[in-house]
């Protein structure tokens, strides 16, 4: 079950980080994997990494927030690989940097990085991938999103959680527009993950389950959402947290 040997599925921002566990678990399961990261050698090393694990895999550089470069890295993609049966929108959090900012200390510019990378990227990816998923009669599309999408943190997140909203409701809304074409549009709402100082004590305080979340544990549920068993999945909204938020 979950095998998705003969698919090819690209992963933004999977130089590290949770991305690189997506990565992993999907050539884990037999898919040839593409991973994409803004930083050419973060993208080489994570693929290096996979290969030395005997798993098939690729680097691909592109900043997910540029149009053009999403579209040619896409054409490049096509034209070597023949297909993208999955691709998994990861990167959420700005190459660039970012820090937590109180709402009425952040600048507008700090709201369109985040609504640039989360929502604007996944957008300009889908359209550049899914006329070939529409043709083919088969594909996955899977946002990696954020718990910050529905709960009040406090810890200065509103642009944050404003664009991960915004990107759930873009994918519910092409669930609608591809479901009759083979193609699935899903996302997963995370929880504290473990890859930030302090996430085991906050994990620990908040999660049922007392520990902060793995990349595996994103690259587990993904590979399910990839795999040609959750075919009658669609539209939906995942949450990996940990048991933090039950409804
Ligand atoms: N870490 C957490 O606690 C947590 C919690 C909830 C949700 N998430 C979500 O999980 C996803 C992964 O988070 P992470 O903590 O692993 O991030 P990370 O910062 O560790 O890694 C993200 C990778 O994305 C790359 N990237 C950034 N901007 C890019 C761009 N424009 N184009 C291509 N690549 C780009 C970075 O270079 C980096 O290698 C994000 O969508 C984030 O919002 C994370």
């Amino acid at each position: 079950m979950f095998r998705l040997d003969g698919k090819v599925a690209l992963v933004s921002g999977a130089g590290r980080g949770m991305g690189f566990g997506v990565a992993q678990m999907l050539a884990r399961q037999g898919a040839t994997v593409i991973v994409n990261d803004f930083f050419a050698d973060r993208a080489e090393a994570g693929a290096e990494a996979l290969r030395s694990e005997d798993l098939k895999a690729f680097g691909a550089t592109a900043d997910m927030t540029d149009r053009e470069a999403v579209f040619v890295m896409v054409k490049h993609l096509l034209a070597d690989h023949g297909s993208i049966d999955v691709f998994v929108h990861n990167a959420g959090i700005p190459a660039q940097g970012w820090g937590y900012t109180p709402f009425l200390e952040s600048p507008p510019s700090e709201w369109d990085a985040w609504l640039q990378l989360n929502l604007h990227g996944l957008m300009h990816a889908c359209q550049a991938i899914l006329p070939s998923m529409i043709e083919r009669g088969w594909g996955r599309i899977i946002a990696v999103n954020s718990d910050a999408a529905r709960t009040a943190t406090g810890m200065g997140l509103c642009a944050y959680g404003a664009a991960k909203a915004a990107a759930i409701g873009f994918i519910r809304n092409l669930s609608g527009e591809v479901g009759r074409h083979g193609v699935t549009a899903n996302a997963l709402s995370l929880g504290t993950m473990n890859n930030w100082e302090g996430s085991a004590q906050i994990a620990r305080k908040t999660a049922s389950v007392k520990r902060a979340g793995s990349p595996q544990d994103v690259g587990a549920a993904i590979v399910y959402l990839a795999s040609p068993e959750a075919e009658w999945v669609n539209g939906q909204v995942l949450p990996v947290n940990g048991g933090s938020i039950v409804c």
